[in-house]
């Protein structure tokens, strides 16, 4: 099992747990960790037994212990579960179960689940019957895999929304997140659709669709990926698979619990002035919150670099400031050492990462974190869309529909970009403007294109483009417009006009149907109808993410490891 868990360990690497049966009993080694550090105290490949379960972690509630890694067991320590995703509703679950006398070990969503299967199971139902009940009960994101003592023949697993695989071998059976745990075993394959769950056992298959409860027949099918391509579900390049994970990397951000956004609400609300730090990316994820924060909350805030906080800022912190400290790592120099310094003036920290446990976490009086799950490539991409998501969802109802505004611009646009990106790859420099939130998403455009493709380029407010940069535009200067249909449309036509004026290439991401724009355009990228202004951000950046991607990949680099970058920067 450990060299299963060593093959999965880039989808989470904060701590280790496996459980096997053995003469009617549960045997559990678990702690926190890497693999390979957990394996040196307690030697993972020691456990008894023919069939086990194991999970390497990447926290999303409880951060990184030996008490809240996988796998949790109910009550009487005979029935294992291991869980990725999010259980949204495990705090109400968890009081339901205190107040019927359950006993928990944990602060993780996770172990709900083990003690609702030990109620079922003790009312009589079996193992597959006991996860069919719970399932019933869970709201959220679930890949589940369950032993019990009482059933050592059979491991039962379930899934919504995170994804399920199972391998089927000559002489065993697997369940996995994904391929590449089983794939140096088998090649044959099966995937769990959407709220299934699958009772194995050695030589035997079930599948039962939680709807209906009937039994699905289907295949296995041969996987003809590497090790290398299956880590990247098939994708090219991580890059690109985090860009097409951004769907689920908003729903997940969009289900951190109400009761942290309160928390955060509050302290904003009752703040002397607030500030917002971060570097890179995370740096325009604070501009994006700033604009949002006044649009949706009436909430006056400064979006700061963090390297230039502490010059600026930092002698006008009381103890009535707020800093909210944006950082996919959570281990960013820059943005700790401001953090560190705002602390020291008495600021509340409010930190919002994507690594629980991470040193930014420990620095924070309150913290959420962003639930992207790791980020392989080095340029941030479903990072800062589930960053922006998680600083609105307190002040915005309709988030919940850009998963799907998501999954239509890549599925309706990819081959356009893929031109756009052909036709203008060799171009010396690129310019991105966009007015209002817009100019965010020009901004974060270019530092795509820029740090993946070494191509120097240029963003603006549109507005302030004709008070400097329109000195260099030439015959063929690629113009990227970020133009959604909201109060800046007008004046944005009349930026166009003026960069048309000097032979610019026009390259415009518009609502689908915008006749007026696409005809003062060159290129144009549709975007779908009726997307509120304040959703750009999280919309708007997606064909631009890719649209980088590809001039990179056109122009022969590797997206995923850009030179001279490196996916944390713990230097000043
Ligand atoms: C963005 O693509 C870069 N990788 C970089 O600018 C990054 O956003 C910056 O280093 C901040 O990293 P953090 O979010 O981990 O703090």
């Amino acid at each position: 099992m450990r060299k299963a868990l060593e093959r999965l360990e880039y989808r989470g690497y904060d701590s280790v747990g496996q459980a096997t049966v053995s003469n009617g009993k549960l045997v559990i080694k678990k702690d926190k960790g890497k693999i390979s550090e957990v394996h040196a105290k307690t030697n993972l490949d020691d456990m008894p037994g023919h069939i086990g379960v194991a999970h390497t972690r990447w926290a999303t509630h409880g951060a990184p212990s030996k008490e809240n890694a996988h796998p949790h067991t109910d009550c009487d320590n005979q029935i294992a579960v291991i869980h990725n995703g999010i259980i949204e509703n495990f705090m109400e679950l968890r009081r339901e179960l205190e107040d019927r006398g359950h006993t928990f070990r944990s602060r993780t969503d996770t172990e709900v689940i083990a003690h609702l299967i030990e109620e079922s199971v003790r009312r009589g139902s079996s193992l597959t019957g006991g996860v069919i009940d719970t399932m019933r009960r869970l709201k959220g994101a679930f890949a589940i895999a369950v032993l019990s003592s009482h059933d050592p023949q059979r491991i039962v697993c379930a899934r919504r929304e995170s994804p399920l695989v199972i391998g089927v071998g000559e002489d065993a059976v697997y369940c996995a997140s994904d391929v590449p745990a089983f794939l140096p075993l088998t090649n044959r394959a099966i995937w769990l659709e959407e709220d299934e769950v699958a009772t194995l056992e050695l030589g035997k298959v079930e599948i039962r669709a939680l709807r209906t409860g009937e039994i699905v027949k289907r295949s296995p099918v041969e996987v003809t990926w590497t090790r290398e391509a299956a880590e990247r579900s098939g994708f090219p390049h991580f890059m690109l698979k985090e860009i097409y994970e951004q769907p689920q990397a908003i729903r997940n951000a969009l289900r951190t619990q109400r009761i942290y956004h309160e928390l955060v609400a509050s302290r904003l609300d009752s703040a002397g002035v607030v500030y917002l730090i971060g570097c890179g990316t995370a740096y325009h994820a604070c501009l994006a919150g700033s604009y949002l924060l006044a649009k949706l909350a009436g909430l006056r805030s400064q979006a700061a670099i963090a390297s230039e906080f502490n010059h600026v800022h930092a002698d006008l912190l009381t103890k009535d400031s707020v800093v909210v400290a944006i950082s996919q790592s959570g281990e960013t120099a820059d943005t700790l050492n401001a953090v560190r310094q705002s602390r020291e003036k008495g600021a509340t920290i409010i930190g919002i990462t994507n690594v629980m446990g991470s040193t930014l976490t420990r620095l924070s009086d309150v913290y959420i974190g962003q639930n992207s799950g790791p980020e392989i490539g080095v340029a941030a991409t479903k990072t800062f869309t589930a960053q922006v998501s998680v600083l609105t969802r307190q002040y915005m109802k309709k988030l919940a529909e850009v998963p799907n505004a998501v999954t239509q611009v890549l599925g309706k646009q990819a081959n356009t970009i893929k031109e756009i990106a052909r036709k203008y790859k060799d171009r010396p420099s690129w310019c991105f403007l966009g007015r209002g939130i817009s100019e965010v998403v020009a901004i974060e455009g270019r530092l795509k294109l820029l740090e993946i493709a070494y191509i120097p380029s240029l963003a603006y407010a549109a507005g302030e483009s004709k008070h400097g940069f329109i000195a260099i535009v030439e015959p063929g200067y690629p113009v990227v417009f970020v133009a959604p249909r909201d109060e800046t449309h007008t004046k944005i036509i009349g930026n166009i006009m003026e960069m048309k004026a000097r032979g610019a290439n026009i390259i415009s991401l518009i609502e689908e149907g915008d006749k007026q724009i696409e005809s003062i355009s060159d290129d144009v990228i549709e975007m779908p109808k009726g997307i509120p202004s304040f959703m750009t951000p999280l919309l708007y950046i997606v064909p631009l993410q890719l649209l980088a991607y590809q001039v990179a990949v056109e122009k022969g680099y590797d997206p995923d490891r850009p030179r001279n970058l490196a996916k944390s920067v713990t230097v000043e």
